[in-house]
């Protein structure tokens, strides 16, 4: 695979005092996905944002607003998430008992659906789905907080659902998030992602950093 890897920035690590400014600055840097981390207190131990801050950021990017819901229940919130501006709206397979039904009402509403698994969660929790989707999600950390380490196991989920997804005739971008700086993301684009989710890594350094750092992870495979 050698089309070029595309990078979200997660702002669960830019300043949050500057959210707006720092969206404009790592749009400008080069992003090409801003990735928006909601938690819940509940699916993980973390509560970030809701849909009024997504909605608060709209206008400061026309990037991709990229969507990872880590909440329980998902259901309920879909709408008011699609109504703020997510382009992609990403659920964890774990998060209940009806993912299927969850990615049909992410559709229906005109968005790309995407189904994220958990460290713990195997590959073949897409089966079912894949049909449906428009993206994975291979967490490389337990969710819930930037800046923990890789957990190298799942090099070897990525590369076997990268396989379900050439066997399919299907178009799914390949997503993984979690410790990802410029070693691991050789790893896991190596492995077969296409998009590499960082939060440390794009923000670190300050605005004057971010080209540089989105620069160093377009790693090739
Ligand atoms: C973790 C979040 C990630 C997080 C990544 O639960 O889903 O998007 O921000 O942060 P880093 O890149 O610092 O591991
Ligand atoms: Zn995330």
């Amino acid at each position: 695979m050698s089309e070029s890897v595309l990078i979200a920035p997660s702002i669960l690590s830019a300043d949050f005092a500057r959210l707006g400014e720092e969206v404009r600055a790592i749009d400008a840097a080069g992003a090409d996905y801003i990735h928006i981390d909601v938690m819940d207190g509940h699916f993980v131990p973390n509560l970030t944002i809701g849909p009024g801050v997504v909605k608060a950021l709209r206008s400061h990017s026309q990037k991709v607003f990229d969507v990872h819901l880590m909440i329980s229940p998902v259901d309920p919130y879909i709408d008011a998430f699609a109504d703020a501006g997510a382009d992609i709206i990403t659920v964890h397979a774990e998060a209940g008992p009806h993912t299927h039904r969850t990615i049909q009402s992410i559709k229906a509403l005109g968005k790309r659906a995407g189904l994220s698994l958990n460290p713990g969660t195997p590959a073949s929790a897409i089966d079912e789905v894949i049909d449906e989707i428009d993206l994975i999600l291979v967490m490389t950390v337990n969710p819930g907080f930037g800046g923990q380490k890789f957990i190298s196991s799942q090099i070897k989920k990525i590369a076997e659902i990268r396989q379900r997804i050439d066997d399919s005739s299907r178009q799914i971008a390949l997503q993984v998030d979690g410790g990802i700086d410029q070693t691991t993301a050789k790893l896991v684009v190596d492995a077969g992602a296409n998009v590499l989710v960082a939060g440390t890594a794009s923000f670190k350094g300050g605005p004057d950093s971010y080209a540089d750092n989105i620069d160093r992870l377009r790693v090739s495979p």
